[in-house]
């Protein structure tokens, strides 16, 4: 499930027309294994079921690099989880290699302008999850890797340009970190249970793993930090995050709210995601005393949530998160509203749309009324779009839900001429962003 080769579908709207598109991402993967016409590089989800598949895979792999047909530093990555814009460029991510650059042409095709080695070296990755700061245009990333330092972090000036990185040494062995959360001074990272251990490869085993053990970890570091050398870590036992939704900091700078879905049980997030229930939680960390409070915000099994663009880092009300019906599978949306979030509160949902029976759909995005200016209105002033499949009649649909309205209405809707299959994560697009 997590090893295809990444696939963009874009709906562009424009003058009161709507024109879709589907496209491979042109990956160094995608273009190498087209010309040999067999796959060539190594599947981290995939190659590595039992010793002779692994043996098998790296045979393959390791013949192809002998017959110089496969470079290793021109990366490994199938660009397939995520979409960024980052200094008005838009970027296909996949956390196993750099971003590739795309552009939506005027009309409508999407084509894949290469890898941007400006934000990175040979071998070197980029987390799918970077986080732009809106009043700033800078965006806060990092990479993690299976040797140390198993995690690095930087920022990408508001002219594009990649700033040094800041190894983080304290985090003593590589995890999968695959999402952290900006406030206004901070970054806050995951240590979770889902470990990388290379070595597992010889055994045929896959590299990636749990260690039930270990008790999933906070870091928190000053985001514009010279070093890790001040980065703390707190024990936050049972909460292994894999997306975070968004933080903020509140008490004059003393508490540090992250706002994030809890995978659980941890041990089927490799293997039976559809096993997997995710919890929305807000976890309260107290800066002084290095104190952790957690609470749920919502009932249900949530994942891939949404805010408004125009408020990370900064105290939010409102998010949107797809209902697992169960996961990979997404039967609805939900509204939470966090101000309604007390110690003692329960469920915070105040808006819920349930698609029909055999429907089901992909992350919604937020797109504000006013998207050139995000800030302009009230928060939930805006729309939420997805794509639908209808699985009973083979149909599907590019969606457009009212956030405001108490039932998160469908206000419009373009029946698409072709299958999209349920996805990761997609991204609103302004219509002048590669003009
Ligand atoms: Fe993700």
């Amino acid at each position: 499930m997590f090893d295809g080769d990444g696939m963009l579908h874009a709906v562009t709207v424009s003058g009161g027309r709507a024109t879709f598109c589907s496209r491979f991402v042109k990956t160094y993967k995608y273009n190498l294994e087209k010309e040999v016409g067999s796959p060539v590089i190594l599947n981290v989800f995939s190659a590595f079921n039992g010793l002779p598949a692994s043996l098998a895979w790296c045979s393959v792999a390791f013949a192809s690099f002998l017959l110089r047909q496969y470079d290793p530093r021109r990366g490994v990555g199938a660009a397939n989880t995520s979409l960024a814009l980052i200094s008005g460029k838009l970027f296909a991510l996949g956390e196993s290699d750099l971003p590739y650059r795309v552009e939506i042409r005027a009309d409508g095709d999407i084509v894949t302008i290469g890898r941007h080695e400006a934000f990175g070296e040979p071998y070197m990755t980029m987390t799918a999850h970077p986080k732009m700061d809106a009043e700033t245009s800078e965006v806060f990333t990092f990479r993690h890797s299976i040797k140390a330092p198993y995690l690095s972090f930087f920022r990408i000036n508001a002219e594009g340009i990649k700033q040094p990185e800041i190894p983080i040494a304290s985090l003593n062995e590589a995890s999968l970190v695959h999402d952290f959360a900006i406030t206004r001074n901070y970054a806050v990272f995951p240590d979770p249970q889902i470990v990388i251990k290379p070595a597992e490869i010889v055994r045929g085993q896959a590299p990636l793993g749990i260690d039930a053990a270990k008790v999933p970890r906070l870091g928190i570091v000053r985001r514009c930090a010279e070093s890790d050398g001040e980065m703390w870590w707190v024990d936050v036992p049972g909460f292994n995050m894999m997306h975070a939704v968004n933080a903020w900091e509140e008490d004059g700078g003393d508490t540090v709210v992250v706002v994030a879905s809890n995978v659980q049980p941890v041990e089927h997030v490799l293997d039976r995601v559809d096993l997997v229930h995710s919890s929305m939680v807000r976890v309260e960390i107290n800066v002084r005393d290095e104190s952790v409070r957690r609470r749920g915000v919502a009932a249900g099994n949530l994942d891939f949530a949404v805010i408004n663009p125009a408020y990370v880092g900064k105290k939010n009300r409102y998010v949107y998160a797809a209902i697992g019906a169960p996961m990979p599978k997404i039967g609805g949306v939900v509204k939470i509203d966090l101000s309604l979030s007390t110690k003692d509160s329960g469920d915070c949902t105040v808006a819920r749309r349930i698609y029909a029976p055999g429907c089901y759909g992909g992350e919604p995005f937020f797109v504000a009324k006013e998207p050139d200016n995000p800030a302009a209105a009230a928060e939930d002033d805006g729309y939420l779009v997805t794509y639908l499949h209808d699985e009973n009649s083979e149909e599907s649909k590019f969606i457009v839900m009212d956030a405001k309205s108490p039932n998160l209405d469908v206000i419009a809707a373009v029946k698409l001429p072709g299958r999209v299959p349920y996805g990761f994560h997609g991204i609103f697009v302004p219509h002048n962003t590669n003009s």
